[in-house]
C-alpha cells in the first residue's frame, strides 16, 4: 500500500469506513480518498469491497467482516493502526434498513437491526475510541502511536431524530446512533475525540432503489419524496460531503451534534 501524504482536507489521515461496499459508505470512502485519506474500507460484501479497492488502489485497502461480531469489529480498527500507524477517523456507517410496521415485525427482525445498527455501531465506536485514546487494543498497544485523539461520525437518520411511518424497527436503531454520538462526545471531549452524527433524509442508494420492488415500497418512496421540503431525495455524495466536514479539522470545535442532511425534512 502506498502511503504518500497527498493534498486534500483529510491529507494523510488514517480512516475506517464501515459498510463501504455500497451506498453512502462507498460514497464516503470515494470522497475521503479524493481528499487524501488512507481508507480502510470494511463490509460483509467482499465483492463490493474488491471493486472499490480496484478503483482506488492508492488509497483504499479492505477488511471483510461483520460489525456485529466483536472480533471482526476489532480487526477493522486494528487494520488501520497496523497499516497506517494510528486511527484518525471512524465513519460508523454499516447498517440494514428494513421497512415494516410493528405488526409485521417479529423479534428476529428487531434483533437483526439492533445487531448491525446498534451493537455494530457500539463495537466499532468502542474499538475506535480505544485506538484514538491509546486504550486497550488501540494504538497504545504494541507498535502504536499512543493515541492522539480523532473524529468519529455515526450514520443516524431522520428516523433517528423523529417518528416516521413504517420505521418502527429501523428507526429506534437510528436513535442509538444519535444517542451514542452525544454520549461519546461528552465522555471523550476532554481527550481530543470528537463524535458527531449525520441524519440523512431519504438518499438514492442502491438499498433505497430496491424499495421499488418491495411491497409498499413505491408508495412509500412517492410519499417520502413529497415530505422533503426540497421536493427530492438526496444523493450519497451530498451525505459524504457532510461526513467529510465533520471528520475534518474544519469541524475542530464541533462535537455531539446530529447534522441533518435532509433537504429540510427535520425543520418542519
Ligand atoms: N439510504 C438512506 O436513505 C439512508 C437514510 C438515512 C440513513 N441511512 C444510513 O446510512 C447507512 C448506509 O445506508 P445505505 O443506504 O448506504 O445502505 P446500503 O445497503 O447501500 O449500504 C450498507 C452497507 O452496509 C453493509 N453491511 C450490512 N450489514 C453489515 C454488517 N453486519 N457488517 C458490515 N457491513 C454490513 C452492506 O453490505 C452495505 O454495503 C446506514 O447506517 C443507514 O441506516 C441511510
Amino acid at each position: 500500500m502506498k502511503t504518500d501524504v497527498g493534498a486534500g482536507r483529510l491529507a494523510g489521515k488514517s480512516c475506517v469506513v464501515t459498510g463501504a461496499a455500497s451506498g453512502i459508505g462507498r460514497a464516503v470512502a470515494e470522497r475521503f480518498a479524493r481528499e487524501g485519506a488512507l481508507v480502510v474500507a470494511t463490509d460483509i460484501d467482499a465483492d463490493g469491497l474488491r471493486r472499490l479497492a480496484e478503483q482506488l488502489p492508492q488509497s483504499v485497502s479492505t477488511v471483510v467482516g461483520d460489525v456485529a461480531q466483536p472480533d471482526d469489529a476489532r480487526r477493522m480498527i486494528r487494520a488501520a493502526v497496523e497499516r497506517h500507524g494510528r486511527l484518525d477517523v471512524l465513519v460508523a456507517n454499516a447498517g440494514v434498513i428494513p421497512l415494516m410496521e410493528i405488526t409485521e415485525a417479529e423479534a428476529e427482525d428487531w434483533d437483526r437491526v439492533m445487531a448491525v445498527d446498534g451493537r455494530g455501531m457500539f463495537l466499532t465506536c468502542k474499538y475506535a475510541v480505544e485506538a484514538m485514546s491509546g486504550g486497550p487494543g488501540g494504538s497504545g498497544g504494541s507498535g502504536g502511536s499512543g493515541g492522539s485523539g480523532g473524529a468519529i461520525v455515526c450514520l443516524s437518520s431522520i428516523s433517528g431524530e423523529a417518528g416516521q411511518r413504517g420505521q418502527a424497527v429501523y428507526g429506534p436503531a437510528k436513535f442509538v446512533a444519535s444517542g451514542l454520538a452525544k454520549h461519546l462526545a461528552v465522555e471523550w471531549a476532554d481527550r481530543g475525540i470528537r463524535v458527531n452524527a449525520v441524519a440523512p433524509g431519504t438518499i438514492t442508494t442502491e438499498r433505497v432503489g430496491r424499495l421499488r420492488d418491495e411491497p409498499g415500497g413505491p408508495e412509500y418512496l412517492e410519499a417520502i419524496e413529497k415530505l422533503h421540503p426540497m421536493g427530492r431525495l438526496g444523493t450519497p455524495a451530498e451525505v459524504a460531503a457532510a461526513v467529510l466536514f465533520l471528520a475534518s479539522d474544519e469541524a475542530s470545535f464541533i462535537t455531539g451534534v446530529v447534522l441533518p442532511v435532509d433537504g429540510g425534512y427535520l425543520a418542519q
